[in-house]
Parts: structure tokens; C-alpha cells; sequence
């Protein structure tokens, strides 16, 4: 009885409205009280058919069931009452386990989708200037008045198919997405959103987005472009120049205009210069993900290998000798976030005040 108050008063409590569950519910519960009050009127302490007693008599000094009748009737009253509830205890609880899971379930995917809902009007009011109305990419001013060339913004509908195949560059998608909405990437026209970078947004409704943005995924990946003999100077200023700078001096990314031989090539020995280029082509193919900064996108199926090779060869022809022993984010010597790398400039670790937000 008590479960199915509780049952009731929940079912009740959610309003109701619209909702078969609760109603089935709270029928159900109104027949039972009813039965309840029937089964009470006829044998409960009310109607003891006992001798007709005077109502002179004070209640506990009325004469009780005789000894005959406790031992039979009685007995057996009060027996059958406990046979009965036994077997509504029997059937109810395991009753009641079966269908709780799925009620449990429902209840789930009902959220699920309320959530999904919510983060569709919350794209659709914050996210489509620059993504699409149907997340399928746009782009946005660069933020450096000076530059011309507008920042891509990525398509969203594909980004689980994007990086899939990538675990060690992005170890947990649906953490990356919500880091990247929380965070925004600094330094590109991607704000931040979370509340704790100073963004409008609480958790939950940048919870809400990301069930949106992975309840849309369309699984396409984008097509490999056209190489079509393309000059490695405009490859890299389409694809590369918004991060690394037009001339390759860093920006958001590291400066690469000594990366040989940061990276220890040394002219004439062309082992050395070929592991150089093998790291840029890694990285190319890969991306790279540091936390915290904006990440480098992965390359693969983006650019083709001639694309890459040409961009390396770009990349080669604009080496200085003597330039700054560094290569982080923003050019700033500050500290060192390549952990595994084979970065050999460690520096004075004078704090990271100029990287990224540029
Ligand atoms: C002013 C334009 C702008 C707005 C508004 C904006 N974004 Fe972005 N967003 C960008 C740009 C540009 C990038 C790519 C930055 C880069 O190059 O790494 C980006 C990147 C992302 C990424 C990472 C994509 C990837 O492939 O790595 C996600 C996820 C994302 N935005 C989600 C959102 C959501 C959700 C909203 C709305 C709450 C939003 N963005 C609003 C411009 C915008
Ligand atoms: C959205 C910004 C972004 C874009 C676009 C981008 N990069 Fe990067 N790139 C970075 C960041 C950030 C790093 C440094 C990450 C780190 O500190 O490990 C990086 C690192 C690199 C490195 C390694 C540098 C080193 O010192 O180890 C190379 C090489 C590189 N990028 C080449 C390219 C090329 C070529 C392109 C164009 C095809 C490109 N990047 C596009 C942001 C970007």
C-alpha cells in the first residue's frame, strides 16, 4: 500500500498533465483505497458480529467474542487475511520489479530528449551565426581587425566522425566537446561560453548543446581536396597562416620559422633534416591537442599527401638561422606544454602571460 501512495504522489506531483503513466496510476490507487474501505465496512473492528450490545455500556467493558467463535471464525478472519495480504506481497513485489526498469528507462529517454530539445533552441540561439543553422559550418571575422581572411568555423554534425579515429589526440569526445564550448578556443573567434571562463552559459546547458550536437551526427567525413598542383605558400595560407601567422612567425600556434633547426637539423646531413620533416608531417597528419589552448585540427583526409609534401617543402624554404630557441604557442618562452616531444628548449619558465589570447 505504502509503495503504491508512492507510486501516486510521484506520478501526481509531475503535474500529470498528458501523462498516461500517472494517470494509470493514480486510478490505480483510488480502486485499491476503495477495495480498502469495502473490505474495512465488511470485517474490520467496526462491524464485530459479536452479541448486540447496549450503548450504555462504556466501549472497553463491552463483552468480547466468545472463546468459541475467536478459535473459528476469529481465527480463521484473521487467516485469511494473512494468506491474502501473503500472496498481494507476492505478486506485487516482483510485479513492481519487473516494470520499474522499464519505467526507469522511459523516464531516462524522456529526459534525454527534453535535454536534446533544450540544446537545439540554445544552438539555435548562440551557435548558428557562426556554425550554420544546420551545423554545417560557417565561418566568422578573424579577430585581428587587420587580417582580411575570414576563420573558419567547423562543421558540428561530423565532429565525432572527425576525430574519431584519432583516441590519442582527443581521448574522450564528448569531454572535448564540452571543453571546447566551456572554454571557446582563445585566440580565434570561438568565445567562451562556460560560466567559469566568463561565459553566459551553466553546465547543464552546455550539457544540453553537446546531447544536441552528438544526437546529430551524421557520421560523413569531409573529402580529401583537390590537390590540383596548388603553390605550398597559398596551401599554407588557407589551412595554416590563421594559427601559425601569415608568415609563419606564430600566432596561436608556434612560430616555424627555425623549427629545423629547433629540432636540431644541421645542413649537409640529410638524416637529420629528414626527421624534422617526418615530425612536421606527423603533425600535419595528426593535429595536436594541448590542453587548455586551442588545439591544431588533424590533416588527415583533409589535405592530400602531395598537399603535404608541398607545404613541408613551403615550410623549408622559409628557415632563418639564429631565430628565437623557441617554439610554443605565441611565441612566448614561457613554459613548455610539449610533454613527449622531442623539444629540446627548455627556458627560464618566465609564466605563460602572452599565449593564446592573443
Ligand atoms: C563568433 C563565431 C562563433 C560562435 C558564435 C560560435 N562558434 Fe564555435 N567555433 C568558431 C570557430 C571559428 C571555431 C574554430 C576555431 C579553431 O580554428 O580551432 C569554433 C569551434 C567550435 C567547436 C570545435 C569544432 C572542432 O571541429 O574542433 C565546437 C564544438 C564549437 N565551436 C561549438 C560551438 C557552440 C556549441 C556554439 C554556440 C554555443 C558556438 N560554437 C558558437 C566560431 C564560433
Ligand atoms: C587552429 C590553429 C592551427 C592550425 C589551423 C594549424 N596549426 Fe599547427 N599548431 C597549432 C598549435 C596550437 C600548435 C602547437 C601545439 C603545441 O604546443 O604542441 C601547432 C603545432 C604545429 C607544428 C609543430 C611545431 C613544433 O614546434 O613542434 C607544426 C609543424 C605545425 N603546427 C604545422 C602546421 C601546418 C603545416 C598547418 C596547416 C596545414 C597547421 N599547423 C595548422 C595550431 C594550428
Amino acid at each position: 500500500m505504502s509503495s503504491l501512495l508512492l507510486l501516486a504522489t510521484e506520478a501526481t506531483s509531475e503535474g500529470g498533465g498528458g501523462n498516461p503513466g500517472a494517470t494509470i496510476a493514480v486510478v490505480i490507487l483510488l480502486i485499491a483505497l476503495a477495495a480498502f474501505a469495502v473490505a474495512y465496512f465488511i470485517v474490520g473492528p467496526g462491524r464485530r458480529r459479536g452479541p448486540k450490545v447496549r450503548g450504555d455500556i462504556p466501549l472497553a467493558m463491552r463483552p468480547y467474542h466468545s472463546d468459541e467463535e475467536l478459535e473459528t471464525t476469529g481465527l480463521e478472519r484473521a487467516m485469511s487475511w494473512g494468506v491474502a495480504l501473503a500472496v498481494f506481497s507476492a505478486l506485487f513485489v516482483p510485479l513492481y520489479w519487473l516494470v520499474e526498469p522499464e519505467r526507469i528507462d522511459h523516464k531516462i529517454d524522456e529526459y534525454y530528449l527534453r535535454d536534446v530539445a533544450f540544446g537545439r533552441s540554445l544552438y539555435g540561439e548562440n551557435c548558428v551565426t557562426c556554425h550554420g543553422p544546420n551545423a554545417e559550418g560557417g565561418s566568422a571575422p578573424h579577430p585581428d581587425p587587420e587580417v582580411d581572411a575570414p576563420w573558419p568555423a567547423p562543421r558540428l554534425d561530423n565532429i565525432v566522425a572527425r576525430y574519431e579515429d584519432n583516441p590519442e589526440l582527443i581521448p574522450d569526445i564528448r569531454e572535448f566537446i564540452e571543453m571546447t564550448i566551456a572554454h571557446g578556443r582563445p585566440g580565434t573567434p570561438m568565445p567562451a561560453w562556460g560560466s567559469a571562463y566568463n561565459g553566459p552559459m551553466n553546465d547543464q546547458q552546455i550539457d544540453a548543446i553537446t546531447n544536441y550536437i552528438l544526437s546529430i551526427q551524421t557520421g560523413e567525413l569531409p573529402e580529401a581536396q583537390a590537390f590540383a598542383g596548388a603553390q605550398g605558400e597559398d596551401l599554407f595560407g588557407t589551412h595554416c597562416a590563421r594559427c601559425h601567422g601569415a608568415d609563419a612567425e606564430g600566432y596561436i600556434g608556434p612560430q616555424l620559422i627555425n623549427i629545423f633547426e629547433r629540432y636540431g637539423a644541421t645542413e649537409g646531413d640529410e638524416a637529420s633534416i629528414e626527421e624534422v620533416r617526418e615530425h612536421i608531417r606527423f603533425t600535419i597528419l595528426t593535429g595536436r591537442n594541448v590542453p587548455g589552448h586551442t588545439p591544431m585540427p588533424p590533416f588527415e583526409g583533409v589535405l592530400s599527401d602531395e598537399a603535404i609534401e608541398e607545404l613541408i617543402a613551403y615550410i623549408e624554404s622559409l628557415q632563418q638561422t639564429g631565430g628565437p630557441a623557441y617554439g610554443q604557442i605565441g611565441g612566448d618562452p614561457g613554459d613548455d606544454d610539449d610533454a613527449g616531444d622531442a623539444q629540446a628548449d627548455t627556458t627560464d619558465g618566465s609564466g605563460d602571460e602572452n599565449e593564446g589570447d592573443a
